[in-house]
């Protein structure tokens, strides 16, 4: 599995980029308006930072508007690694089958059943992202939905990636590499809480101090 990671935040996506561990960048509306940067600005510089899949969201509600923004975004970033992330709707996935048509990779977002993602798959998606931790807080299992579509998937021989998002703990991120997730899309402090278990932090400091006790002598 694959590790993207969630956010807009250029040091975020740095010190990730150092680590190793990262293969693309999922950034969405709400991460951008964050960061009170310019989109287009932004997303220029986390091309620069990481060389991979980085997803910029269309804001347009009709299909039209989606390719229009697309190609805008293609033509100002000038990153052949742009993905172009649109929302689960009918017109988003008339905008799917266009752009993917275009030879422009896409990632429809706001998954949230089986059914939508098969519609997604259809209309040529390159990702579905099914919200793990939105469907947790509304008490359904997001996991379950991550079997459900990774299920599905191998049975019919889909070629689409699924991404599961909205990730909010290494729980999340574990369970969704046991369902055969392609891609987990995880915020900073998640990838950052996953490189701890007190167990690891106490042996590095007993190491320590019984290296420092041995030069003492
Ligand atoms: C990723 O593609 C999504 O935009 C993101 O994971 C949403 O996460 P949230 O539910 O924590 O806002």
């Amino acid at each position: 599995m694959q590790f993207f990671i969630d956010t807009a935040n250029v040091a975020d996506i740095r010190k990730a980029e150092a680590m190793g561990i990262i293969s693309g960048v999922t950034t969405n509306p709400t991460l951008i308006a964050r960061e009170g940067r310019d989109f287009i600005e932004v997303v220029k510089e986390i091309s620069g930072i990481v060389d991979g899949p980085i997803s910029a969201e269309v804001i347009s509600l009709e299909a039209e508007g989606m390719v229009r923004e697309a190609k805008e975004l293609f033509a100002k970033i000038g990153n052949p690694n742009l993905v172009i992330k649109i929302p689960m709707c009918s017109e988003g996935l008339k905008a799917v089958k266009e752009l993917s048509a275009m030879g422009m990779h896409t990632n429809v977002t706001l998954i949230f059943s089986a059914a939508q993602a098969l519609l997604a798959a259809a209309a040529g998606a390159t990702y579905v992202s099914p919200f793990v931790g939105r469907l947790d807080d509304y008490g359904y299992c997001g996991i379950d939905l991550i079997s459900e579509i990774a299920d599905i998937f191998r049975t019919q021989q889909i070629d689409c990636k699924i991404i599961a998002a909205s990730t909010r703990s290494p729980l999340h991120v574990i369970q969704a590499a046991q369902a055969g997730c392609d891609v987990a899309t995880v915020p900073y402090k998640v990838l950052e809480a996953m490189t701890h278990h007190p167990l690891t932090d106490r042996g590095i400091q007993q190491f320590l101090s019984d290296w420092d006790s041995l030069s003492a002598n």
